[in-house]
């Protein structure tokens, strides 16, 4: 009896590192998805703004609220178990030991993004250009630092 409970134990090991590995992986997985999705929203309104597609309130504001939602779920997917990671990633490694910075990034971001979707909905486009601004350059921050460029 005991040789069989080890032998299942046995079994088990394999098929536990497996699912471990693949968590960490599913969380880089998911902080791009997160990215890309916000990425998404936030040329759509960056082409309203530079007048390149026509500007339309509601459809600005319903999308300065998905990022302003977006901006506060990448930060999840920055697990120490995706150091390692083999997928294709962007983040520099020197994330991980200048996370405070890091984190203080995607605060402001989420701090921008919130006054964006807040003031969203104005009728006159202007009146968006700076806030839509300050929120790129909090992009542009992080990336600048802490993503590989292409
Ligand atoms: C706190 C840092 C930080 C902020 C702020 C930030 N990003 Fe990123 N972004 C990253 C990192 C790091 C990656 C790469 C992630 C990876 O590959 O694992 C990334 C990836 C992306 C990607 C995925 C495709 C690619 O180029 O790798 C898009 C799109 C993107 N960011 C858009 C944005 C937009 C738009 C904003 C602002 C509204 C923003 N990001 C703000 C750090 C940031």
């Amino acid at each position: 009896m005991k040789k069989l409970i080890m032998c299942a134990g046995l079994l088990l090991l394999p098929m536990l590192s497996n699912a471990q590995e693949q968590r960490s992986d599913d969380y880089v997985e998911y902080r791009q998805a997160a990215f890309n999705a916000m990425g998404w929203h936030f040329k759509k309104m960056g082409a309203m703004i530079q007048g390149r597609i026509p500007y339309d309130a509601a459809e600005f504001k319903r999308r300065a609220t998905a990022v302003s939602v977006l901006s506060k779920l990448p930060g999840e997917g920055f697990i120490d178990e995706t150091k390692n990671t083999e997928l294709p990633t962007r983040l520099k490694s020197e994330m991980w030991y200048q996370q405070e910075r890091f984190d203080q990034y995607m605060q402001n971001l989420i701090k921008a993004t919130a006054e964006l979707a807040s003031k969203a909905g104005a009728e006159d486009k202007d009146d968006l250009r700076s806030t839509y601004g300050n929120t790129a350059r909090q992009c542009k921050s992080c990336h600048d630092r802490f993503r590989e460029s292409s």
